[in-house]
Order: C-alpha cells, then structure tokens, then sequence
C-alpha cells in the first residue's frame, strides 16, 4: 500500500490481475491502463477501506530508455604505451582481451565531471529538463565521494552542473562491472512502484585510480568513462524494459577484490584482551585483486544463464534479441557468451577495443555509441548483461526508445 511517502508498506494489497511476474516486473496484457494503490494511513490493515476514503495514487506500469549520454577522458593510453611500462605487448593485450586502447583520467578531469557530461547528454537527447528529473542513481565503485557521488557538494555537484533546482533524490550504487544493469532495474523499480517519471541512471567508474600499474594481470584491463540513460515512466503499451535477473555471490568475493588496506584494519587485541586498535587508522582501500581465470570461466557460465532467464521471464526467444550489449570486459567472453546463444556477430555491440572495462560505464557507453552512429534503431530489442566483483551478475532485456 502507497503511503504518504509514496513508500508501499507491508499492507499494501497486489491482485494477481495485475499480473506482476517473477522478474517484478508487470505483464503489460493484464494490467489495467492505471494501478491505484491505496493509502494505509486511515484505515486498518484487515478491512477493505470504502471506495470514497481511497486516497488514490497513481503508480506508472511502464518504463522506457528515452536518451543516452556518454562522455571519456582526454588522455588514450594503447598497449604499446602499457609495454613501457610493464612487460607486456599489444600481441598478448589484443589478443587475450580485444583491447588496444583505453582513456585514464588526468589533470582537472573528474568523475562527476564525466558523470554530469554523459547525463547532459542523456537528458537533451531525452528532451527533458533537468528539472524534471526526480531520482539520479550513480552506478559507481568510484565515488570522488565515500558517502555517495551522487549528491556531491560544489564545485562538482552532479544535480546543480545539470540544472536540477528541486533536490531531486541522487544517491549511488555500489555494484562494481554489474552497477549498471542494477542501476536500470532500480530505475524500473521506482518508477513503477515509487511514481518517479524521470530517472537518470549514470554508470561512471574510475578504476585507474585503484589499478596496480605493475601489475600486468590487470592493469592493461581497466579504462576510466560514463555512460548514461533517462529512464521514463509510460503507459503499459509502450513499456520498454521486458524482463530482468539478478544475482550476487559473495564467496566469489576472493576472486575479484579491492579490500580495505589489511595494514589499517584495527583488529589487534591486547594479551589481556584489551583492544589496542583506538583510536582507529583512517582507512583506504587496496588495489584491485583479481584472478581473471577465475572470473573468466564465471562470466562465460552465468551471463548465458542469466540472459536466458530475462528471455523467459520476458516471454521472449533468443530469435527475439535484436543486439546483444555485454559488460564490456573482454573480446573472449563476449564472443562465447554470443556463441552459447547463438546470436550472431553483426548482433553483437562492442567497443571494448577503444576503451578497455570501463566498468559500470561500459554498458551505457557502447549504448550510447551504437544508438548515435544509427546502429540501434528505435523499437529494437536489446539483451544486456553486467557482470563482475562480489560476484555480481545480472540482465535486462529492454526496448531502446
Ligand atoms: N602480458 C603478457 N603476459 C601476461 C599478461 C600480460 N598483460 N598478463 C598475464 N600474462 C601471462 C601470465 O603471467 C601467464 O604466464 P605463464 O603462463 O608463464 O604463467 C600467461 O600470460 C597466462 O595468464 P592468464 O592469467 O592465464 O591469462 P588469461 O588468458 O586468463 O587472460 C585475463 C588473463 C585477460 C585477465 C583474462 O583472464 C580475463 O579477461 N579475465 C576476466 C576479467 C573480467 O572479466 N573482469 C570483469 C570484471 S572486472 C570488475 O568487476 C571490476
């Protein structure tokens, strides 16, 4: 049940004929063209409140993608210049992953600023004011900000740079390579179940600033960007986001890490059992660990999983996906994950080559590339996929426009 807040509460009664699916998402054929959902603020939560004491809400049913946005440092970094620094070759680089190139933050470039660059974008494209954005959602593992990017003070405040003058909602999420697919879920989430109208969603991430660069096992992985989508509510004919499935795994944490500092953790204890470690260290956080064997043979297993499951929940075939949009985190694992579905190249969206794993910008960053050089038409079907540290991994299968 909707409350004052716009929060549903535990009371909040769901008739199957509104044809909610296991993915959460609703059925657009059953749904009535407007859901009302009743405030629990006066009445009881056992008896049926009379027709007339219904404070009605009107929750939207559908969601679309109206605009994307992207934006990448100057500086390009190839496999050649990674070779001068670490014993490595563009042959080995290029060949194992598909990279050559990757941009890297420098000088005044900020993450915000990237972030409010790729949202502008987003936003003209979409033809919507920023004020009229209610709900901004930074997908980031790189926050310039430990308590959340999003609603960062000035100079780089994501809501003022766009124009929002109502103190819209912004905060972040914390879901490494997987953000973004969390962050569009959410997005859907609010809309359909909070009656937000306007939610950008931004995957920035910044992993150069967490990457041993003597480390050849990953440093010549990671590139820094953001990307961005508005997402609007619509009637349920023209929703846009068929389906979703998601998943975490924290025992696969071991594998693909950037833990606090272990040397300023402050868990020494006394021979007595007193604690030794106050007043704590101030912490920060290690360079990123990872077994990429590891996390390979996970992302080549679970991301066919994890589509086919979206395709199901979505009442949708693999003959169904127009373009196939993965995490862009390596040629290989994108190359087999189409394969196992049998989607062919041509259908396949990458640009993994230009800017390495970008993270939770990767996915945003590719979407909005094809859709502006006309590769991705309105109407069309997409298949997307996140995967990444936690272990995270999660799809969506959506209509762009
Ligand atoms: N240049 C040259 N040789 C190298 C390099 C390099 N940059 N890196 C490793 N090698 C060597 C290794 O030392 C090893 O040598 P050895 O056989 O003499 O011991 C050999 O190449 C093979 O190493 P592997 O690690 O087995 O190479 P692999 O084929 O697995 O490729 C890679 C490594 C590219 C990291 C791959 O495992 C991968 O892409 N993994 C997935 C990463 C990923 O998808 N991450 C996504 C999430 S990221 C996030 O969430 C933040």
């Amino acid at each position: 049940m909707a409350n004052a807040s716009g929060l549903f509460t535990p009371s909040m009664r769901l008739s199957s004929s509104l044809g909610l699916n296991p993915s959460g998402f609703c059925s657009s054929e059953v749904i009535p063209k407007r859901v009302r959902c009743f405030s629990s603020l006066s009445q009881g939560v056992e008896s049926s409140p009379p027709v007339e004491s219904r404070v009605p809400r009107l929750v939207s049913k559908g969601c679309k993608l109206v605009g994307c946005g992207s934006a990448v440092p100057q500086l390009q970094i190839s496999n050649d210049d990674l070779a001068k620094i670490v014993d490595t070759s563009d042959e080995w680089i290029s060949t194992r992953t598909g990279i050559r190139n990757r941009r890297v933050l420098t000088g005044n470039e900020s993450l915000t600023g990237l972030a409010t660059e790729a949202a502008l974008k987003a936003l003209e494209m979409a033809q919507v004011e920023p004020d009229d954005v209610d709900l901004i959602l930074l997908c980031t593992s790189t926050p310039e900000d430990l308590f959340g990017g999003a609603p960062q003070v000035e100079p780089d405040d994501i809501q003022k740079a766009l124009g929002c003058k109502g103190n819209p909602l912004a905060f972040d999420i914390t879901a490494a390579c997987s953000g973004f697919v969390l962050g569009l879920v959410s997005a859907s989430c609010y809309i359909r179940g909070g009656g937000f109208k306007n939610v950008l969603v931004i995957g920035a991430d910044s992993l150069s600033r967490y990457v041993d660069w003597t480390d050849r096992g990953t440093c010549i992985l990671f590139g820094d960007a953001a990307g961005a989508v508005l997402v609007q509510a619509c009637d349920s004919e023209e929703d846009g986001l068929f389906g979703f499935d998601l998943h975490s795994d924290g025992d696969g944490n071991r594998h693909l890490n950037a833990g606090i500092k272990e040397n300023e953790k402050n868990h020494e204890l006394g021979t007595n059992g007193s604690v030794l470690g106050f007043p704590p260290n101030n912490s920060s956080f290690s360079c990123i660990k990872m077994n990429g064997t590891e996390v390979f043979r996970f992302a080549v297993s679970v991301v066919p999983q994890t589509i086919e499951a979206s395709l199901a929940k979505a009442g949708l075939d693999r003959s169904d996906i127009d373009w196939l949009l993965l995490h862009q985190a390596n040629k290989r694992i994108i190359d087999g994950v189409a394969t196992r579905l049998e989607v062919p190249k041509d259908r396949v969206i990458s640009n993994l080559a230009n800017y390495g794993n970008t993270s939770a910008a990767s996915i945003p960053l590719a979407l909005d590339e094809a859709v502006r050089s006309g590769k991705v038409k309105q109407g069309q079907t997409i298949a997307t996929a996140g995967f990444g540290a936690g272990l995270t991994w999660g799809s969506a299968i959506l209509r762009w426009g």
